[in-house]
């Protein structure tokens, strides 16, 4: 039940692709809490994307710009401040991409030009949005910028291939972005750690049924969808959460903190045969 929280405030949402991407979601809960933003997506996925749909449904303008381009992300911050009258109170970055995840390859055998465009596309662009926001000044003081992670940045997934080395960098470029901004606007920065979610970032990863099986039998809330993200999103922008900075937050249902669960248990114990 919307409270109205983003009432008067106003953003850059990134990453929305389909309906299933958390982004979209977050999208529809940030305009049902009273908030006007800009969508943005690469140029490329905005073709095959629904994008447009969302953007009626939410009253938003659309401003492409490729992540990795620091001219076409001027372009979006000075268009959307254009747009919407003034600062900006939150950014979304919700941006994730492997190209060798894509092409099936196992950590032993990365191809070095893919690991430079995974880490540009997932993390360095986070550095990019970040630094574009601070040069053009655009970000009211108090306010808000979240990216999505994953406890890859903190465990071995070998499935998650060079997309760990990508979060551990992105949660570290929050952490000193967040320093720096917190001191010089009382900007906060974030990152948030989802559950394995079904999208198409997601669905791309090897083993993923498993994964997303396993996580949610081992959390004791079980995984978190898409749409509670969303909420947590939500209120990492709001004004509830304002000395909240430079963290990693799990939003996980419990599972980075769990050893094992009675579920697991039961799994291992069927599958061995061992059971009474
Ligand atoms: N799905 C999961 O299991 C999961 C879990 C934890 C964190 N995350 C993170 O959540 C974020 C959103 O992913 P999602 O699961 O909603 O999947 P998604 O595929 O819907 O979203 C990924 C988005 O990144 C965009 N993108 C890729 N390259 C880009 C570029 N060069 N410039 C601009 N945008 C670009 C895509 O167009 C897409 O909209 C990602 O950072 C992902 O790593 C996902």
């Amino acid at each position: 039940m919307p409270n109205n929280l983003l009432a008067g405030k106003v953003g850059i949402i990134s990453g929305a692709l389909d309906h299933k991407s958390i982004a979209w979601k977050v999208a529809q809960k940030a305009h049902a809490e009273g908030a006007r933003f800009v969508l943005t997506n690469a140029p490329l996925a905005m073709r095959m994307g629904e994008i447009k749909q969302l953007a009626e449904e939410c009253g938003a303008l659309i401003v492409p710009a490729d992540a990795t381009s620091v001219e076409e992300l001027e372009n979006l911050f000075s268009q959307a401040t254009e747009h919407l009258g003034g600062k900006l109170d939150f950014v979304l970055h919700s941006i994730g991409m492997s190209p060798n995840i894509r092409k099936k390859k196992h950590y032993g055998e990365l191809d070095y030009k893919f690991f430079q465009q995974t880490l540009d596309v997932s993390a360095l662009s986070f550095h990019k949005m970040l630094a574009v926001a601070e040069r053009q000044d655009a970000l009211n003081e108090w306010g808000s910028v979240v990216a999505l992670s994953y406890i890859a940045a903190q465990r071995a997934f070998l499935d998650y291939t060079d997309m760990t080395q990508a979060k551990a960098m992105l949660e570290s470029i929050a952490r000193s972005y967040g320093q720096r901004l917190g001191k010089l606007k009382k900007v906060r920065v974030n990152t948030i750690s989802q559950s394995p979610t079904r999208t198409t970032a997601g669905n791309g990863i090897g083993g993923f049924d498993a994964f997303f099986e396993f996580a949610d039998k081992m959390s004791p809330l079980g995984n978190a969808p898409a749409e509670a993200c969303a909420d947590y999103c939500v209120s990492l922008f709001s004004d509830l959460t304002r000395y909240v900075t430079m963290q990693n937050l799990m939003h996980d249902g419990g599972f980075s903190t769990t050893g094992i669960s009675a579920e697991v248990v039961e799994m291992i114990t069927q599958a061995s045969g061992s059971g009474e």
